[in-house]
């Protein structure tokens, strides 16, 4: 059994993510506002690196039916109808729509799984079905890559912490003792040191105080939900969606 944690995006080896399925946690927000929107029945979300890729992306598409939405440095991108707030994910503002999304480090962690077999999107929200497709992988096929979005290229405590209690999950009781990498024994220290309480560690990390200074508590009180969106989003050709299994039970509302 093989289970790694990358922190960054940029602290993958090359390679690294080739043949093997990737659990993507970007908790405060991307994770979040992905689940929250496709929750809330958005057809699909299309993440872009660039805000002017997103624009030019949203030409090609029937302005109808998209959404431009993203932040940088946690701010509303100006001209876009969305910024990267769960909270905004209503089911009125997103049903039937697509959206093109960038956001400063969840996407670029997206973007970063070229080559892997299956991409995932966890998040504190949709952790127990994360954590049951993780389970199911590690049973078929032993190995699983976590990768946090991190902040700017830096660890992230909130990122490390969600994908301990990932992991945890995943491991349904078994208690780890080879195949984790040094990433990933971390990651797991902190979730049993926080145990389920999810507020304290993203109130605690850096991303979850800038977002506290900008006027943006409530999002990390959402964040900090645990299960309460049970969807599991799935990246395929280059897009995110709800997974079959979603589809057949129906999401919730
Ligand atoms: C990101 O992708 O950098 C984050 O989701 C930022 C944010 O919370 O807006």
């Amino acid at each position: 059994m093989r289970i790694d944690v990358a922190f960054t995006p940029a602290g993958l080896a090359g390679g690294e993510v080739a043949g093997r399925t990737v659990f993507v946690i970007d908790v405060l927000r991307a994770s979040t506002t992905i689940c929250a929107a496709l929750a809330h029945g958005a057809r699909g979300i299309i993440p872009v690196a660039s805000i002017e890729e997103a624009m030019r992306l949203a030409q090609t598409l029937d302005r109808r039916e998209v959404l431009l939405a993203g932040e940088r440095h946690a701010t509303r991108i100006e001209g876009f109808d969305l910024g990267n707030s769960p909270l905004e994910m209503t089911e009125p503002v997103v049903h039937g729509k697509t959206m093109v999304i960038t956001t400063t480090n969840g996407t670029r962690a997206l973007l970063a799984t070229t080559g892997a077999v299956a991409v995932y999107l966890a998040a504190g929200v949709n952790l127990r079905v994360a954590g049951a497709r993780a389970r199911e992988v590690l049973a078929r096929q032993g190995d699983l890559l976590v990768l946090c979005a991190g902040r700017e290229g830096h660890f992230g405590l909130d990122d490390a912490y969600a994908a301990g209690r990932l992991i945890l999950q995943a491991l349904d009781g078994r208690r780890p003792r080879q195949g984790l990498n040094d990433s990933a024994l971390v990651a797991v220290d902190l979730a049993r040191r926080y145990g389920s309480r999810w507020l304290r560690p993203l109130l605690a990390s850096q991303a979850g105080r800038d977002l506290v200074d900008l006027g943006f508590r409530d999002d990390v009180t959402f964040a900090a939900q645990e299960d309460h969106l049970p969807v599991l989003p799935q990246f395929l050709d280059r897009r995110l969606s709800l997974t079959a299994a979603d589809h057949l039970t129906g999401a919730p509302a």
